[in-house]
Formats: C-alpha cells, structure tokens, sequence
C-alpha cells in the first residue's frame, strides 16, 4: 500500500491504483483456488489484502490451511483474518501462493511497489502454483514501470554505477514518515530503475541479477501460473 502525505492537513491517504472493486472481485477469485490442507504463501499490498480477508472468511467455515506470509503488512492481516501461520524457514515447499503485482505483460511480472518483492520472489518460487491477482490497469503489452531493486545499504552507489551503465535510470526510494531511504524488512535500499520498455526481461533479470550488491529484484519472469484481472465485468483468468 502507498501513502500520499498532504501538508495542509496534516493527514497520510492510501493511494492505490486501480479500482478497489477489481481488486476485490481478482483477489477473491484467487482465493477460491486454495483447499483443504494447502500451505498458502500470501502475499502484500491492496489487492492480496482481498485474497487473505477471504481466505479469513473461509477458515470461519471450516476451511483448514496455513499460511506463509511474504510481509509484516501480510502478517498482520493474517493473524487479523485468523489465519494460522507458518514462519518461510519452516516449510520447504508451499502448495499455492496468491499474491498483486505492479504491472502484468503475459505471465511476466513487475513487482516491489511494497519493497516486499524478495521474499514475495522465495514464496512464489517455492509454490506449486502461483496464482497473481490485479485489477485491470496492471495489464500492459509489455513491462515498462520502473522495477525495484533490493539493494545492500553499502553497495548503493556501486549498484547505481552499474544500473546507469546498463542504460537504467535508477532512483533511491524515499521514505514518507522518516526522513532518508526506504529500508526493507531485510535492513536494506530500494533502487526503482527506469529501463524504458523492457524488450527482454529474461535478459534484463539475469543481467541485474548479476551485480554484486543486488539481493533481488522484481521482475518476476515467467514464475506466475494463473492470473487473475478483475475487471468491469467480474475476472478473466488467463493460464498458462
Ligand atoms: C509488494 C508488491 C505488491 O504486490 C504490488 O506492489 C501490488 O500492490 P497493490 O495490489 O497494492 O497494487 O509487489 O511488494
């Protein structure tokens, strides 16, 4: 979730993207994937909110499952929502992971708008199915939103170099309610990096991958299963 600070009054507003309806009806629609006996990763921001509220709904009725969250946020709406959870250290595997994303071309995704994409990646790599639930603006011909780079607090500027080398225009994340740079729940610095359009994120993941200082980025290529788009009308669902 993003905030908006405005001055005059003094107040923080959630800025979201997108409609919350579509957010509903997609995150809700993942959420009827998951059955009795899954370990379920669960993922952060506006939309996987959806999907954890209605996963809380479901245990009510007797729906038995536990949850791996991917954030302090996802953790904490989950014990909100009743749901038992598992710490990531203590499953070698999870059966489905529901998580957003900031921008969706094929079944390639740009993801970190919450700084949470490096463990959200661990999650989504180590579910049997990885199902991604957005509202209908996340869906592009192709990915071209900056993508947030998880970077070590002192490999920052060697990272930045090698970023603007590479042809990217990397931007230091700023915090709202503290002064100086966002720091992750892993103790490090988001780098959003411009790259324009991004003809091959294949190459472009390998490549950033690669710089010594990167602990991960959220370009996620080819990891998602199913989508799920909430739109005007309901949800289309694309699989692979
Ligand atoms: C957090 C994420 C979120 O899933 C992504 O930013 C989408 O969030 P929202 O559903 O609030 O638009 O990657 O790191």
């Amino acid at each position: 979730m993003r905030y908006t600070y405005d001055p005059t009054n003094d107040v923080f507003t959630k800025t979201t993207s997108g409609s919350e309806e579509e957010k509903r009806l997609a995150g809700e629609s993942a959420a009827l994937i998951v059955e009795d006996g899954n370990i379920v990763g669960l993922g952060t921001g506006s939309t996987a909110l959806y999907a954890i509220k209605a996963l809380g709904k479901s245990i009510d009725q007797g729906l038995d499952i536990k949850g791996v969250s991917t954030s302090f946020q996802s953790s904490q709406l989950a014990k909100e929502a009743g749901i038992p959870l598992l710490r990531l250290s203590e499953v070698d595997r999870i059966d489905i992971a529901i998580d957003g994303a900031d921008q969706v071309a094929d079944f390639n995704l740009v993801k970190g708008g919450g700084a949470a994409h490096t463990r959200e990646k661990i999650v989504a790599a180590a579910a049997d199915r990885f199902i991604v639930a957005v509202d209908s603006t996340k869906v592009s011909h192709v990915l071209n939103k900056p993508v947030p780079i998880e970077v070590l607090f002192s490999a920052r500027t060697v990272v930045t170099s090698r970023i603007e080398k590479m042809g990217g225009i990397p931007e230091l994340r700023y915090s709202i309610r503290k002064d100086g740079p966002v720091s992750t729940e892993n103790g490090n610095v988001i780098l959003d990096c411009d790259f324009g359009e991004i003809k091959s994120p294949p190459k472009l993941s390998k490549e950033i991958s690669d710089i010594p200082g990167v602990v991960d980025h959220g370009l996620f290529v080819d990891m998602a299963h199913e989508i799920h788009i909430g739109n005007k009308s309901g949800v289309e669902i694309k699989n692979r």
